[in-house]
């Protein structure tokens, strides 16, 4: 059985999950208007699996005998200068949501709560993903941006990600 303060926590977390596909949904619209497809591909890809890790914590609470708590989801921006404006906010937002687990291990681990850690542990090792992955992007942004021939190479690559 949960503890109310750690069910508060994953239930927020869930939230903060869906919000981020809401915001990688949100730039995937931006991008698809400059038109940069690519980066929009790359992102709508995205989106689908901040959509996963909000499941992942749905599916746990449910799990771990707590109550699923959906609250309403906040509505993000819908305009960006650049692409390379899109990619520092998706590194700002991973740096965030590191901070945002972390914060929840740390009351898991005060409250003596194994099972929790133990499923944590998951997002742990994926946000080190997540963070290398926006800030590779970011950085060959930042190389390449005056450049159109190679932003358009490298949304040709980005829209690979299937
Ligand atoms: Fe669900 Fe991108 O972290």
């Amino acid at each position: 059985m949960l503890k109310k303060n750690i069910e508060e926590a994953l239930n927020k977390q869930l939230n903060a999950e869906l919000y981020s596909a809401y915001l990688y949904l949100a730039m995937a619209a931006y991008c698809e208007t400059i038109p940069m497809k690519g980066f929009a591909k790359w992102l709508r890809v995205q989106s689908e699996e901040e959509k996963a890790h909000g499941m992942k914590f749905f599916d746990y609470i449910i799990e771990a005998g707590g109550t699923v708590k959906l609250a309403r989801i906040e509505a993000p921006k819908t305009e960006w200068k650049s692409v390379g404006d899109v990619f520092e906010q998706v590194y700002e937002h991973e740096k965030k949501v590191t901070g945002l687990i972390n914060g929840i291990m740390d009351l898991a681990v005060k409250e003596k709560d194994y099972a929790t850690q133990n499923f944590l542990g998951w997002f742990v090792k994926e946000q080190v993903e997540e963070e290398a992955n926006a800030s590779e992007i970011l950085a060959q942004i930042r190389m390449i941006k005056d450049v159109v021939g190679h932003m358009f190479w490298l949304d040709h690559e980005l829209g690979k990600r299937g």
